[in-house]
């Protein structure tokens, strides 16, 4: 079977690949328990690419109970080396309106309570992985590179900072992350980024801006509605970008 070139893991609102031609849904277990569904690997720009959707195809997990460690050991089971996570979150500092696409190149952690590691000190070695720069450098390079031959506005840098969920933040909260240098919000970044790191995978963020955050933009409240049609509406280029990343 040939290597696997490219995983994509799909947030809330990027359930399938339609992209991807004859995808063959694979079903798995790990030593971690089971993945969030089945991975589907199938063919784009010729390369092959794997697909999984982080909250189950149905969206039935919350992020909190998302088994972030059986994902990301499927993917590298399957023979995958570097993972595109998209990752819905809302934007707090001025570049990051609804619909726009972000490449952070930070992170900080605020989830608390979540299997983050692989090394949980059973019996094996404890390992401090080097993790200053969370997102895989050489992957955000070929992405940014991508987006610009696809035409595809991506904000290059920003901070992503993740929160526990499922509920949104308070305004004090965001403004709060705000100080602490916070571009995004979101709720499914960690520990992912950092269990990538700790099984060697190159790893990088696309942030798909779905709404305000708490207190930045001028809506009363935040709504599923407005979040899912942002979405749609950010994900079209997708698909351009990923041909431009493969081909
Ligand atoms: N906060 C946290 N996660 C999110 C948000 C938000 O405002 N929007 C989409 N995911």
């Amino acid at each position: 079977m040939a290597a696997i070139d490219l995983a994509i893991i799909g947030g809330t609102g990027v359930y399938r690949l339609a992209a991807l031609h004859e995808p063959e849904a694979i079903e798995g277990d790990t030593p971690w328990g089971k993945p969030s569904g089945p991975v589907r690997v199938g063919t784009l720009a010729g390369r092959r690419v794997a697909f999984l959707a982080r909250h189950g195809e149905g969206h039935a997990l919350p992020p909190h109970r998302v088994n972030y460690r059986a994902n990301l050991w499927q993917l590298r089971q399957l023979g995958a080396t570097r993972v595109l996570a998209v990752n819905t979150v809302g934007g707090i500092t001025g570049r990051f309106g609804p619909r726009v696409l972000a490449l952070p190149d930070q992170l900080i952690d605020y989830t608390w309570g979540r299997a983050s590691s692989f090394w949980d000190g059973e019996g094996g070695e404890v390992l401090h992985v080097d993790f200053g720069d969370p997102y895989t450098p050489a992957l955000r390079a070929g992405v940014l590179a991508a987006a610009a031959r696809a035409g595809l506005p991506l904000v290059d840098g920003g901070c992503y900072g993740a929160t526990q969920g499922p509920r949104l933040e308070t305004k004090a909260e965001i403004a709060r992350m705000r100080r602490d240098g916070c571009d995004l919000v979101g709720m499914t970044g960690m520990p992912e980024a950092g269990l990538a790191r700790e099984l060697g995978l190159d790893y990088a963020c696309l942030a798909i801006v779905a709404n305000w955050a708490a207190g930045c933009g001028d809506a009363a409240e935040i709504t599923l509605a407005e979040v899912l049609e942002n979405v749609e509406a950010a994900s079209a280029g997708l698909p351009g970008l990923l041909e431009a990343l493969l081909g």
